[in-house]
């Protein structure tokens, strides 16, 4: 039936127009009889009359049908109009508060696969409707901060003004006080230019922008954007956005330019670096506030460019990267050092091993220019990444990039555990004064694994370097979260996807130790790393050691039994965050066969990914069944594990901590599976959400990229 729809629908709208020069529409879709109104399936009584509207000015000619959801199945209704502008056929298609025209022999991305005039894919509506959204979050933010910062900062000049011109009284009455005035009077227009500078104006680059519905949609939906500034490299796609733009009547927000992004930025750079002040910095004139990246597979060619022409007090770089068989599969891991200096994971948290690697990429080729990354939201959606990453000039937070890059040791042959090894170590140390600590860069220790896995006995391979720090801010969720029940569904499509998504992220950050109280805490904010930078998924765990699987619950019950954190990935379901170790994840497995699920001991081999496990755990290859003395040794790697992992003396202290508290050992005594130990597991939703969205149709993907024009 979907598919109906939709091939009809595409025929509808050229139908309608050809019909539309020879007769009067509404009277045709009025006959029962009339081939048009069966084409368009139009069943049961008509709206009434002036529903479908047909203009005839001059320039335009339009007639409006509504067409269900299945035409672009997360997109809400789509409308799809026919509209004649200068003699040209246009389909008008609507998303979000934006209209693009489409030219006739465009496709509206249902085909994958096909050359494209330009650009128009609803299946990216989700990505559109999330930037909009994150974007409207992080505008309002910065520009309350922004007001605030000047405020305060007038305030300030104000006061040191008063109290110049006091001084001065006090001094000597006679003195003229014009000298003083004059140069607080300075500063304060300074302040008062900057204000206005900043108060007034918040600039955006789509700087691959296909038809422009981004900016389009930028410029609708963002009350406080300025200019934005729309380019692409096709030719046709700029007079097109060029058509979109004065369509939507917002020709004095958004300017289109014809030409390579890396040519645009690049150039404005080199104008900001020929023009300097007095002081020799540079000019910033060129900076965006936010700029887009959303290429054909890859944007890592963009992100030089891109960090330099983003503002550099907390500009936001909104960057999509669609060419998933490079970030999270294993066949090309050539070209994924090659484009993002690191190499992927094979295996079930390949998709979070891609957004570290893009993150990495990003981070390290800012921390050249001693700009530092805070990555707001890093979201895998169906095929492609999507990542908001704040951007600030920051010499000190940069020095903590090489304690936050870390390699993976990953059994992906075997058992999939892995390991990480972060490049350097910031360690706090006291200071001379003795008056607090400071953080102290040096070489890691390592490695912190052997050549096999300790658990299964399989190779280990080596990934990385990736990032190794949160990959997203709870905060900034937090916030876009609260735009959810003011945001219009009529104009976010994608809604329902939007909040449970969030929900889904903001549940994956586990957090770590508490900081040293003696260092400065915007340092031990640089010198955070996620101690559970990758998933878990207990069904998989129980196929290597082919038993039944614990339920998802029972799993986390487990782990909260023993003490550890849990939650979950956006980006898989059934798949559990936690700072667990893998030598517990292994017992809590091999404990639940032994408790619930028994396994028969002469299926297996020695050969076997589990076998290792399992004799270790006394369930195969003894003859007496028993647990053999090596099972208590565990947990010296329950506490290895838990040290080497931390890589600073913070989670020494946390082992502190927990010495008051039962140790691992003694609840491991205590753990059984039991409806109680579910029900501490279970993650209760208060309401339905969309956590997850499922393919809506086979060969859901990206696609393919426009013949050159
Ligand atoms: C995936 S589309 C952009 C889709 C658009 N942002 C949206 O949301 O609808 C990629 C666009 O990048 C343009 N492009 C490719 N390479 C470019 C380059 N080096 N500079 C500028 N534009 C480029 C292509 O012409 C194409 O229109
Ligand atoms: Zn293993």
């Amino acid at each position: 039936m979907a598919g109906r729809i939709k091939k009809y629908c595409g025929l509808a709208s050229s139908w309608l127009a050809a019909f539309l020069g020879h007769c009067n529409l509404e009277s045709t879709l009025r006959d029962s009889a009339s081939p048009l109104r069966h084409l368009l399936r139009l069943s049961g009584p008509l709206k009434p009359a002036g529903f479908y509207s047909y203009s005839n000015t001059s320039a335009t000619r339009i007639v409006k049908r509504h067409f269900s959801a299945s035409f672009a199945p997360m997109a809400g209704t789509v409308e799809v109009e026919t509209v004649e502008k200068d003699g040209k056929q246009y389909r008008l298609v609507k998303e979000g508060k934006a209209t693009i025209l489409v030219p006739h022999g465009a496709k509206i991305g249902e085909d994958r696969g096909e050359v494209q005039q330009v650009f128009y894919n609803p299946i990216q509506q989700y990505n559109r409707d999330l930037s909009v959204l994150a974007i409207k979050t992080y505008g309002e933010d910065i520009l309350a901060k922004r007001k605030e910062k000047i405020l305060a900062k007038s305030n300030k000049l104000g006061k040191n003004k008063k109290r110049k011109r006091d001084e001065t009284d006090e001094a000597d009455p006679s003195t003229e006080t014009e000298p003083t005035t004059t140069l607080a009077s300075d500063q304060v227009t300074e302040a008062s230019e900057e204000q206005k500078t900043h108060k007034s104006t918040f600039t955006m680059l789509d700087a691959l922008s296909a038809s422009g519905l981004r900016a389009l949609r930028y410029g609708h939906e963002l009350p406080f954007v300025t200019s934005i500034n729309a380019n692409d490299l096709s030719k046709s796609a700029a007079e097109s956005i060029k058509l979109n733009v004065s369509h939507n009547g917002l020709d004095d927000i958004i300017s289109v330019t014809n030409e390579d992004a890396l040519a645009h930025m690049y150039r404005a750079i080199a104008d900001g670096l020929s023009k300097r002040d007095r002081h020799g910095n540079p000019s910033k004139s060129h900076k965006f506030d936010v700029i887009d990246l959303d290429p054909y597979g890859t944007a890592a060619p963009f992100f030089d460019a891109a960090l330099q022409s983003v503002r550099d007090d907390g500009g936001l770089l909104c960057i999509t990267c669609t060419d998933s068989a490079v970030w999270a599969g294993h066949s090309y891991c050539e070209k994924t050092f090659a484009l993002y200096g690191g190499t992927p994971i094979k295996g079930m948290h390949s998709h979070e091993a891609g957004l570290r690697l893009i993150l990495n990429a990003v981070a390290t080729s800012g921390a050249r220019y001693g700009l530092s990354i805070e990555p707001l939201l890093s979201l895998s959606i169906d095929f492609y990444t999507k990542v908001f990453i704040k951007v600030t000039k920051s010499p000190q937070a940069v020095k903590f990039l090489g304690s936050k890059t870390m390699i993976v040791y990953s059994c992906d042959h075997g058992c999939s555990a892995f390991e990480t090894q972060y490049l350097l170590r910031s360690k706090p140390t006291p200071n001379k004064k003795g008056s607090g600590s400071f953080y102290k860069h040096g070489m890691a220790a390592g490695p912190p694994t052997d050549r096999h896995c300790q658990h299964c006995g399989n190779k280990m391979h080596v990934n990385g370097p990736m990032y190794g720090g949160h990959i997203h801010s709870a905060e900034f969720i937090e916030k876009l979260l609260e735009q959810i029940p003011n945001a219009s569904p009529e104009v976010y499509g994608t809604l329902p996807r939007l909040e449970g998504m969030l929900r889904t992220a903001l549940e994956e950050i586990i957090p770590g130790p508490e900081p040293d109280p003696t260092v400065d805490p915007k340092d031990a904010k640089h010198a955070e790393i996620d101690i559970a930078p990758f998933f878990i998924i207990p069904s998989k765990l129980a196929t290597v050691v082919s038993c039944a699987a614990p339920s998802d619950d029972m799993f986390r019950g487990a782990l909260i039994h023993l003490g550890y954190q849990v939650g979950r990935s956006h980006c898989r379901p059934g798949s559990v965050k936690t700072d667990a170790p893998w030598s517990t994840l292994w017992w809590i497995i091999t404990e639940w066969i032994r408790q619930k699920s028994p396994i028969k001991a002469s299926k297996f081999t020695p050969l076997m990914p589990g076998w290792k496990i399992l004799h270790s755990a006394g369930l195969v290859g003894r003859e007496d069944g028993a647990a053999p003395k090596e099972a208590d040794s565990e947990m010296e790697d329950v506490q290895a594990a838990t040290t080497a992992d931390a890589q600073s003396e913070e989670t020494a202290k946390k082992g502190d901590e927990q010495a008051s508290s039962p140790s691992e050992l003694e609840l491991r005594k205590t753990l059984v599976f039991n409806d109680d130990l579910a029900r501490l597991g279970r993650l209760r939703d208060s309401q339905k959400l969309v956590r997850y969205q499922m393919n809506p149709r086979p060969d859901w993907g990206p696609l393919s990229k426009a013949k050159a024009s």
